[in-house]
């Protein structure tokens, strides 16, 4: 009986290894042949949806730690937003403005003194003033230029310049944008510090702007020493300041403050906030030099024509005068 089965067994037993070989063979020796060679990334993003922006991190041993992460899939959405968002929010804030300022000056021209020049002039802003002015101006326009490099030189410039020229350009304006970002943050804190008080909104200003503050029609609404549109200008200045400074800062000093999310968090407020700060300096440019008459010498000599000031400010000249301001009268009074 156990002679007939003998073979039965060795048939089943064969049988069954067989089974389970096929069974345990590895999943891509059943694939058919057909396959996508591409799969793999697919199975890929499958992972990082799957993820849902979590990272993949795993252990190191060296000192290190930051090593670990493989995979931060918020780095994906970062460069979307650096290579594509950004870009399109920079070149409307930027371009819009610019052709905005054009079409502007091309209706409305610059803004005279009516009447003319005085001959007297009046003192607007000490020596110190200007200084600061123009160092936090100065750093300010070299931060922009190497700012929107960062931003627009790989698709704007390096087709034109050339890979090595590029790269030589774009070193010598990150040493620039880093290094500067020191005296501007300075420029910012005296700004604030020595403008505050004239700069504190108040109801002249609500009906400068309802009055289009001068510049829209030819109304001359009352002002005191700053009006409605240089207080938007300064608070402008000190809160995009302050704001460009932290997260610039953050971004200069990597790891120290935050790890890497925040710091893609910081590189988005900063360009947006950098891009926004350009688009409304070019206005303050536009307005403190070709759109209106007279205004240019407040901070270059530091004084203005009375007629200037009798038709923008107002309030300022008034409290100026009673308080026996000295008028200097550098140039020579009109014929009578
Ligand atoms: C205290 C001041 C500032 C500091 C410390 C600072 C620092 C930085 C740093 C470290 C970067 C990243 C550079 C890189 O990715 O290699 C950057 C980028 C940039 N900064 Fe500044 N910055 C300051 C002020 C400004 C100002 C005032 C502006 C313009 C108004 C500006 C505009 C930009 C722009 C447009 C970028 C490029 C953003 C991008 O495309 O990723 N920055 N800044």
């Amino acid at each position: 009986m156990a002679k007939i089965f003998a073979p039965i067994r060795i048939i089943a037993g064969a049988l069954a290894i067989a089974f389970l070989i096929a069974v345990a063979a590895p999943a891509s020796a059943q694939q058919p042949s057909s396959v996508n060679p591409s799969a793999s990334s697919v199975k890929e993003q499958q992972l990082l949806n799957a993820l849902r922006g979590s990272t993949i991190d795993g252990r190191v041993s060296i000192p290190d730690q930051k090593s670990g992460t493989l995979i931060q899939p918020g780095g994906r959405d970062w460069r979307q937003w650096h290579e594509v968002t950004l870009r399109w929010i920079g070149g409307i804030a930027v371009l819009g403005m610019l052709a905005l300022l054009v079409i502007f000056y091309l209706s409305r021209g610059m803004v005279k003194i009516e009447g003319g020049r005085s001959g007297r002039t009046i003192v607007r802003f000490s020596a110190f003033e200007r200084f600061v002015h123009w160092i936090t101006a100065t750093c300010f326009i070299i931060l922009s230029i190497s700012g929107l490099n960062i931003t627009f030189g790989k698709p704007l410039l390096l087709p034109l310049l050339g890979p090595e020229a590029f790269t030589t350009w774009s070193e010598m304006a990150k040493y620039a944008h880093n290094f500067l970002s020191f005296p501007f943050t300075i420029g910012v804190v005296l700004v604030f510090l020595i403008w505050i008080g004239g700069n504190i909104p108040n109801a002249a200003d609500i009906e400068w702007f309802k009055r289009g503050g001068g510049i829209v029609g030819n109304d001359h609404p009352p002002a005191g020493h700053f009006n409605g549109g240089q207080k938007l200008i300064y608070w402008i200045v000190v809160l995009g300041g302050g704001t460009s400074a932290v997260t610039g800062y953050l971004l200069l000093f990597p790891f120290y403050g935050t790890g890497i999310s925040g710091m893609q968090l910081a590189e988005v407020v900063h360009a947006t906030v950098g891009v926004l700060f350009i688009a409304a300096m070019l206005g303050h440019i536009y307005i403190g030099s070709i759109g209106m008459e007279g205004a240019f010498e407040a901070m270059g000599e530091g004084t203005v024509d009375i007629n200037w000031a009798k038709q923008h400010h107002s309030l300022w000249l008034k409290d100026e005068t009673s308080r026996g301001s000295k008028t200097a009268s550098t140039r020579t009074q009109p014929a009578e």
